[in-house]
C-alpha cells in the first residue's frame, strides 16, 4: 500500500468506528474466499432449529458408519452434541465436549452476548452413552494437555460452535497436529469477523487448504474438509 494510500485510510478512520471497518473488511474478505471456491456442494434451507439436515448429510455422505473422533468446542446444553450421538452409532467413536459451561468467556459483538451468556450452570448434558465425555474449563486451559495426549481412532470431526474468533482460533491452532486431509470441520456461525476470520488466519498460518463439504444456502453454517 503506497504512503497515499495509507494517509488516505487513517483520514478515513479517525473519528470514525474502527471495528465496522473490520467488519466490512472481514465481510469482504469472506466473500471473495468462498467465491473463490467453485467446488460444487449441496445448499440446503433451514432455520438454527433444524440444524441436524446439515450433521446428517455430513454423517451419510461424508462419514458413512465408520468410527470418528467427534470434538465439539461449545457444547452449552447439548443441542448439537447430543444430535451428533444419535447420528454416529458405531461403538468405537468417540465424542469428546469442550465448554466452561458456564458461558463465554468474553462479549461476543456479532451475536449481541455479553460475557457468560449461555451459562450451563457449570452442569453437563445429561447423557448415558458410554462414548460421550465432557472437558469443563476455558479451551485455553484444557485442550493443550488435551492435544498432547490425544490419538485420534476414527476420522476426525471438529464441530466449532464457540461463536468468538479467540476461541475459534485457539482450538485450530491447538488441534493443528492432529487435522490431516480428511478432517472434517463444521462451524456453526461462519460469520465474517469471527468464526471466519479465525479459520482463514488459521489455514494462512498452518498452510492448510479446504473444500466445502455442504452449508446453509447463506454460507453461516458449513462443513468443510481439510484438504492439505
Ligand atoms: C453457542 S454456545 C454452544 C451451543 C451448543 N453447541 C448447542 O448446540 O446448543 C457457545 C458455547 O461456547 C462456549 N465457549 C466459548 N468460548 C469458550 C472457551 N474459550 N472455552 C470454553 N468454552 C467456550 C460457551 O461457554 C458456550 O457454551
Amino acid at each position: 500500500m503506497s504512503p497515499e494510500m495509507v494517509q488516505e485510510l487513517e483520514a478515513q478512520l479517525k473519528g470514525g468506528n474502527v471495528s465496522l471497518w473490520e467488519k466490512g473488511y472481514y465481510a469482504f474478505l469472506r466473500q471473495s474466499v468462498l467465491q473463490e471456491h467453485q467446488e460444487r456442494f449441496p445448499l440446503f434451507s433451514y432455520d438454527y432449529s433444524k440444524r441436524v439436515v446439515l450433521y446428517a448429510w455430513v454423517s451419510s455422505n461424508i462419514l458413512g458408519d465408520g468410527p470418528i473422533d467427534f470434538l465439539e468446542f461449545g457444547v452449552f446444553r447439548g443441542d448439537s452434541f447430543l444430535r451428533w450421538l444419535a447420528l454416529n452409532k458405531h461403538p468405537q467413536s468417540r465424542f469428546f465436549g469442550f465448554d466452561t459451561f458456564s458461558g463465554l468467556p468474553e462479549r461476543w459483538d456479532a451475536g449481541r452476548s455479553e460475557k457468560g451468556c449461555f451459562d450451563a450452570g457449570g452442569k453437563f448434558p445429561e447423557v448415558s452413552d458410554p462414548r460421550a465425555s465432557f472437558v469443563p474449563g476455558l479451551f485455553q486451559d484444557t485442550l493443550p494437555p488435551f492435544a498432547a495426549r490425544f490419538e485420534p481412532q476414527g476420522r476426525l470431526v471438529l464441530h466449532l460452535d464457540a461463536d468468538l474468533y479467540s476461541s475459534t482460533l485457539f482450538v485450530l491452532m491447538t488441534m493443528n497436529r492432529h487435522i490431516r486431509p480428511g478432517t472434517v470441520l463444521i462451524f456453526d456461525e461462519f460469520i465474517a469477523e469471527d468464526e471466519f476470520a479465525a479459520f482463514h488466519h488459521f489455514c494462512k498460518a498452518c498452510l492448510r487448504q479446504w473444500r466445502i463439504l455442504a452449508a446453509r444456502r447463506d454460507l453461516h453454517k458449513v462443513a468443510l474438509e481439510i484438504t492439505v
